[in-house]
């Protein structure tokens, strides 16, 4: 698998999923555009991707800006000038609070929504133009609420999985035969974005075995599981593959045990 030459968005990539599929494009060949909201946290993971002999870039851009997400693909255009993958990794879980729905604010709707979906929209359509240039490819990452809803989960977010699964859709068919649009929903995966949804340290161990048992393959999935896979969706090797939903869930999807 080869990724030589590439050059590649992923959004969210200093840590968890999107900090693994950095590492892995970048071991594949790609030059990597590391986002985050914090610029040092982003030019440490570009350190990292160095120091391994691959090559990045830092931006910041948070979700909830839409001029940064905006001029996102002017400053890769600027340093790189061209660009052929696009990840849409980073949520703002702020802004899908764990309230019902019917006690969410208007405002809360319009925050969560439009953080969530119409930025991420916005700046898949601001790189169409130059992901068309080179047959580029485009990889949403969903979640496996995507065809359910979990109580505790909040319902934003399912929400908006379920939009970005039918944009994944929508734009792998009108953006044919350039652009390639995939989409992986991944299943439980440790990362720090338990921490922020309110699971403490001390309670990690105790609540992922909880969840362990409805995975048949018997764990909880790590970054790397995920990474793999995006690597070859975006890679030469996956070039008659658009549209499609992977589920990387250890089969959590297709376990007759619902939660
Ligand atoms: N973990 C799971 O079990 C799981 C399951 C299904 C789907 N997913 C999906 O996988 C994706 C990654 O999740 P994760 O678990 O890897 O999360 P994570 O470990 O919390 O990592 C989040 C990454 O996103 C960045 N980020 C956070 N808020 C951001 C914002 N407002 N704007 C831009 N970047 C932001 C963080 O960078 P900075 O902190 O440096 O800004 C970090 O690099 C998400 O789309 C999530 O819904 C995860």
């Amino acid at each position: 698998m080869t990724l030589k030459n590439k050059v590649a968005i992923v959004t969210g990539s200093t840590a968890g999923i999107g900090g693994e599929i950095a590492t892995t494009f970048a071991e594949n060949g790609a030059k990597v555009v590391v986002t985050s909201r914090d610029i040092g946290r982003a030019q440490c993971k570009v350190a990292e991707i160095e120091e391994n002999g691959g090559e990045g870039l830092a931006v910041t851009c948070c979700l909830e800006s839409s001029s940064q997400m905006q001029s996102l693909v002017d400053v890769v255009i600027d340093t790189y000038g061209r660009l052929d993958i696009l990840v849409n990794n980073a949520i703002s879980l702020p802004t899908l609070p764990p309230s019902p729905l019917q006690d969410l604010t208007y405002e809360q709707l319009g925050a969560g929504i439009n953080t969530n979906l119409t930025n991420v929209v916005a700046l898949t359509c601001k790189a169409y133009p130059y992901l068309k240039k080179n047959d580029g490819s485009i990889l949403n990452i969903g979640s496996v609420m995507v065809n359910q809803h979990m109580l505790g989960v909040p319902p934003l977010y399912t929400i908006v999985k379920g939009a970005i699964s039918q944009m994944t859709k929508v734009l792998a068919y009108e953006w044919a035969p350039n652009v390639k649009v995939n989409q992986i929903n991944p299943g439980f995966t440790r990362t720090a974005a338990y921490k922020e949804m309110g699971i403490p340290d001390a309670e990690a161990d105790t609540f992922f075995e909880a969840f362990r048992q409805f995975h048949p393959l018997g764990k909880i999935g790590h970054p790397q599981d995920i990474a793999s896979v995006a690597a070859f969706l975006v890679s030469e090797q996956a070039t008659w593959i658009t549209g499609m939903e992977m589920n990387i869930d250890g089969g959590y999807s297709i376990n007759g045990r619902s939660l």
